[in-house]
């Protein structure tokens, strides 16, 4: 049996064989079924002759397979004028690569990213922002509270108030990240992104913070100057604090983001002198400012994961 496993070199004849000898009615197999009648050193030697067997079958199986490849291979050439198969590639989706292409423009104009939780704590989402319990402005935003009293981020300023605390001033920096709401339609999704940007030194002022809003957006819609309107507005975290509204293609004004000059109250939350400084923030709503920009209209879509639409969304 062991020459004739050798002699094989198919590896159909090779299934044969094993077939005859393990299969249902292969010799083995009838061996086997008559060990019960055995003394124990017949039992000992057929179990022995068994595995030999299996094990002799399965090496020639690998050394049939072998040579079958070496084969093929002096036989076949590479064919270089071949067309390729098409390659599908992945790429960033849409929002990362939307995020980097903010976070650049910043960079340029010397801020700095930080981050923060998106699970926050009180003092961070709202009390160090001016906003105690009890405050009506905390109405403005739809709060997914946790059982602890910690809540689910409502406002990237959260992330001032701990880079404030941990660095101290000057400070040159912007956060994003997500940011969540109880809402829910076409153009609110209970998660989005938010941008924040800070800036706290010695004779920062109203004329910087407008300065840096339009040079942003006119690199971000890529356009030579935006047209932006001003308009008063109320933040609990800023005074003043101001709408900015930009004139879109068409000469349809839209609301793009809040801002204005840092509340006295929330530097001294983070025990920073407001006689000594003073600065201003900025927050917009990412999702908002890409759906113009590629003409979207559902911002469901972002978290969608449809191939289809990350393929043709035009980022
Ligand atoms: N946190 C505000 C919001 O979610 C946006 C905002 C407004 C941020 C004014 C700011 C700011 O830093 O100065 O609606």
């Amino acid at each position: 049996m062991q020459e004739q496993i050798k002699k094989i070199n198919t590896l159909e004849k090779l299934q044969a064989l094993y077939t005859a000898t393990f299969g249902k009615n292969g010799t083995m197999t009838a061996r086997l079924k008559q060990m019960r009648d055995m003394d124990n050193d017949a039992r000992a030697a057929l179990n022995r002759e068994n595995a030999e067997l299996r094990e002799l079958f399965k090496t020639r199986q690998a050394e049939i397979e072998n040579a079958v490849m070496m084969a093929a291979l002096k036989g076949e050439k590479l064919d270089p004028s071949l067309n390729p198969m098409p390659e599908n590639r992945g790429t960033l989706h849409p929002v990362t690569q939307s995020l980097r292409e903010i976070s650049a423009i910043l960079e340029s104009f010397g801020y700095s990213l930080r981050t923060g939780p998106e699970i926050e704590d009180d003092w961070h989402n709202f009390t160090a922002l001016n906003t105690p319990a009890h405050h009506p402005a905390r109405d403005m935003q739809d709060t997914f509270f946790l059982p602890n009293g910690n809540v689910m981020r409502t406002q990237t300023s959260a992330i001032q108030i701990r880079s404030m605390e941990k660095e101290g001033v000057p400070i040159k920096i912007f956060g994003i990240g997500s940011t969540y709401r109880k809402e829910m339609d076409a153009t609110h999704a209970p998660q989005f992104r938010q941008i924040e940007g800070l800036y706290v030194d010695k004779n920062i002022t109203m004329s910087d913070l407008i300065g840096d809003i339009r040079a942003f957006l006119s690199a971000f819609f890529e356009m030579d100057n935006v047209e932006l309107r001003i308009r008063p507005s109320y933040f609990p975290f800023t005074d003043p604090s101001i709408e900015v509204d930009m004139k879109w293609h068409g000469g349809k004004w839209l609301e793009i983001m809040g801002a204005g000059m840092v509340h006295p109250n929330v530097l001294r939350n983070c025990n920073i002198d407001p006689d000594k400084y003073q600065g201003f923030a900025f927050g917009f709503g990412w999702d908002r400012l890409a759906m113009l920009k590629y003409g979207l209209d559902d911002i469901r879509e972002f978290s969608a994961s449809d191939v289809r639409w990350l393929k043709n969304s035009g980022f």
